[in-house]
């Protein structure tokens, strides 16, 4: 399946947002079965994951077995990485953990915690402006009806528990921008794959419909400059 950037089918051969990976330390934050990784794996880097889930990693595990291509993987969360200080020198997320996580600041004081100087960061995310529309990959989808600059997060709740189920964090384009120079970022990309013609997969929210009028995936990379953590 190689290596998606989102459901545009944008991916890393095109998109060469993280560089050459050759004989990289690369980790993938939010890795779920791991075919980024084994994509890194078969580019000649040193590919690792991380998830929150245990079943994720299962299916990482038993796709290892199916592909023989072996992306070690640690059960663990993006805002406390269970790595030391300058382990990696590429670190991304292909819609992985950033929009599920309260406290972004500390996913990414610990991305850059991880990273060698001159490292290279690079993560994709739902568009910050589809927040203004339903999630409906239909007509309805196209009509913005709630505030872009409104952060309440969205969550739904499992009827018969009252447990949370799901919960996705909004941040603006703005917002993520002053994120990563807060924490040492050189912002180098901010890639809105257009949706391909004759792309007729629909998935969740995301269909030709609204991909020919609105983005539904950024892709942003950066580069991280040590001169910017001793300040
Ligand atoms: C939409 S999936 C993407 C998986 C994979 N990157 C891909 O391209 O198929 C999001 C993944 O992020 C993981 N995740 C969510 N919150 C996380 C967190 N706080 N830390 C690490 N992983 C997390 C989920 O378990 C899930 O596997």
């Amino acid at each position: 399946m190689g290596f998606l950037w989102g459901p545009e089918g944008f991916t890393e051969d095109e998109a060469g947002v993280l560089g050459d990976v050759r004989d990289k330390d690369v980790l993938e934050v939010g890795s779920g079965a791991g075919q980024c990784s084994r994509w890194v794996r078969t580019h000649g880097g040193r590919g690792y994951g991380i998830d929150l889930s245990l079943r994720q990693l299962q299916h990482s595990r038993r796709i290892d077995e199916e592909t023989g291509i072996v992306v070690p993987v640690v059960h663990g969360t993006a805002t406390a990485l269970p790595f030391a200080d300058s382990t990696f020198d590429v670190v991304f997320s292909s819609f992985g953990a950033l929009q599920f996580v309260a406290d972004i600041d500390d996913a990414v004081a610990e991305t850059a915690r991880v990273l060698r100087p001159g490292g290279r960061y690079a993560f994709s995310i739902t568009h910050p402006t589809r927040w203004m529309f339903p999630d409906d990959p239909g007509p309805r989808g196209l009509v913005a009806s709630q505030s872009y600059w409104d952060r309440t997060p969205y969550v739904e709740v499992e009827d018969a528990s009252g447990a949370v189920a799901y919960v996705e964090h909004h941040r603006t384009l703005g917002d993520w921008v002053g994120l990563l120079a807060r924490h040492g970022f050189r912002l180098t990309d901010l890639l809105e794959p257009e949706w391909p013609e004759g792309h007729d997969r629909v998935w969740g929210g995301w269909s030709e419909t609204r991909g020919r009028f609105t983005p539904g995936t950024a892709l942003f990379g950066a580069d991280w400059e040590p001169v910017a953590r001793e300040v």
